[in-house]
């Protein structure tokens, strides 16, 4: 196998070094953006009347081809043409001779392995958009649902007050909101186009680099070739964006592990979507969330990989940099799957609701009955004081706060009248939270026709 430097060169590489240095094991994922890409060039290097009509029309069809025989399996890469780039490269040359040695005027692996892989974020980067909007739709769908149930909320995993349960789904809404937001950002920093800015300082060829931009759908170009070809910015955005997001994913994989525990019995997952144990009968496992939380992980590992393989490169393009693509594919992949999984544990969870309410009464309607005294003026310091006078008394005596009779209420305030024990009710307390933002029915129903017209589904 010739290499293309052989020239320089007395030895022939290591098969060692070969294979260690080789990358086409995975950077074939990036074949039909390199193809893409070639295809705009040459049409870029006719327009600057670098080749002739005859002879780009005839590498064109040439790389048509190729792309035809990745796409029916019936190409093979080969190792010791280390990477995708030379591998469509020297198939070329091998189906259409001579000229096709003429793609690679103008242009380098360094330019040309940064333009594919921002197109192919551009590409999934769309792709993951449209599975975050999915799965907000389906929690908006659950919202809807869930909107006359009740259930504690939580802080310090100790119930707190109680809330309907289409607040709780909505909360998750706003984050994954927030990551859509990441992506579109993920997205931008790769509408640069690198291609045209040769392996570091730039052509000397008079390339149209605006004409081969809008040939491939960029929206800038990179304004340093230097920049253009060393920075990687681009792919800790969405390495990033892919972090977050699957810190959102595992963050409800584990309320709702814990909530299909018996402990807890507020949600059931689908057979379809656990395991069983191969020794315990009875069991039944929620792998799917278990895992996305776990994967969770290595999108923290593979942004964190990146950041380290960067911090120390001198300026401009390194062979560090091809340990760019495993993190990158890999994220991408995973928060794919993970996405997926939790869309169809969310569509397929049956609600309890009354466990739920049975565990959103007692000690969480304390806030309440302490706010009470504050609407009669009492400073909310001693409200609070007393409020919780009370609960050490229901503690002590084996307790709650619904056994609460108005005379033992009064022992401790003489300003609790009949009303109070109204507040002994958690959808009354829940509704009483009717501030912006708040869990009130009121204003769910506000939020919830939001999210749909924001999310295009009224
Ligand atoms: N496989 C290389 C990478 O991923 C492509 C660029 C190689 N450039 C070079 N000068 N060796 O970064």
């Amino acid at each position: 196998m010739h290499k293309p430097w052989e020239g320089r060169f007395k030895e022939r590489t290591e098969e060692f070094v070969e294979r260690f240095t080789q990358s086409v094991s995975f950077d074939k994922e990036l074949a039909f953006y390199d193809i893409r890409q070639s295809i705009a060039h040459v049409k870029t290097l006719l327009k600057a009347g670098i080749l002739k009509e005859e002879e780009a029309k005839k590498i064109i069809d040439g790389l048509e081809e190729i792309e035809r025989d990745i796409r029916e399996g019936r190409f093979h890469f080969k190792v010791e043409l280390e990477d995708v780039h030379m591998n469509v490269e020297g198939e070329l040359i091998d189906r259409i001779g001579e000229l096709g040695g003429k793609l690679h005027t103008a242009r380098s692996r360094n330019d040309q392995v940064a333009t594919d892989e921002k197109l192919y974020i551009k590409e999934k980067t769309v792709n993951l958009l449209g599975l975050l909007k999915g799965l907000r739709k389906t929690l908006v769908l659950l919202s809807e649902r869930s909107l006359d149930l009740v259930l504690p909320s939580y802080t310090h995993l100790q119930r707190a007050q109680p809330i309907r349960l289409a607040h709780y789904w909505l909360a998750y809404r706003e984050m994954f909101l927030e990551d859509e937001r990441r992506f579109i950002r993920a997205y931008q920093s790769s509408d640069a186009l690198p291609l045209g800015s040769g392996a570091v300082a730039g052509l000397d060829f008079p390339l149209d680099r605006f004409y081969t931009a809008e040939e491939l759908g960029f929206r800038r170009l990179c304004r340093n070739s230097m920049q253009a070809t060393a920075d990687r910015d681009f792919i800790l955005d969405v390495l990033y964006a892919c972090a977050v997001c699957g810190m959102h994913l595992s963050r409800l994989s584990e309320d709702l592990i814990l909530w299909s525990s018996e402990e807890f019995g507020f949600v059931d997952l689908p057979d379809r979507l656990c395991t069983g144990s191969s020794i315990m009968p009875q069991k039944k496992n929620p792998d799917v969330l278990e895992l996305i939380r776990g994967k969770t992980g290595r999108l923290y590992g593979n942004l964190i990989a990146l950041m380290v393989v960067l911090k120390g490169l001198p300026m401009a393009y390194n062979r560090d940099l091809q340990e760019d693509k495993e993190p990158l594919f890999d994220s991408l992949r995973t928060l794919e799957g993970c996405l997926m999984g939790m869309n169809l544990v969310l569509e397929g969870l049956s609600l309890r609701a009354e466990n739920m309410l049975r565990a959103s009464g007692g000690f969480s309607l304390m806030t309440d009955l302490a706010n009470y005294l504050v609407q009669r003026g009492v400073p909310f310091r001693e409200a609070h004081r007393i409020a919780g006078s009370i609960t050490a008394y229901l503690l002590e005596r084996e307790k709650r706060p619904e056994d609460l009779t108005l005379d033992e209420l009064r022992s401790f305030s003489e300003l609790y009248e009949e009303d109070a024990l109204l507040l002994l009710d958690p959808k009354v307390v829940a509704d009483r939270r009717r501030t912006y933002g708040g869990t009130a029915k009121d204003e769910l129903l506000r939020s919830i026709e939001v999210a749909k017209r924001e999310e295009g589904m009224a």
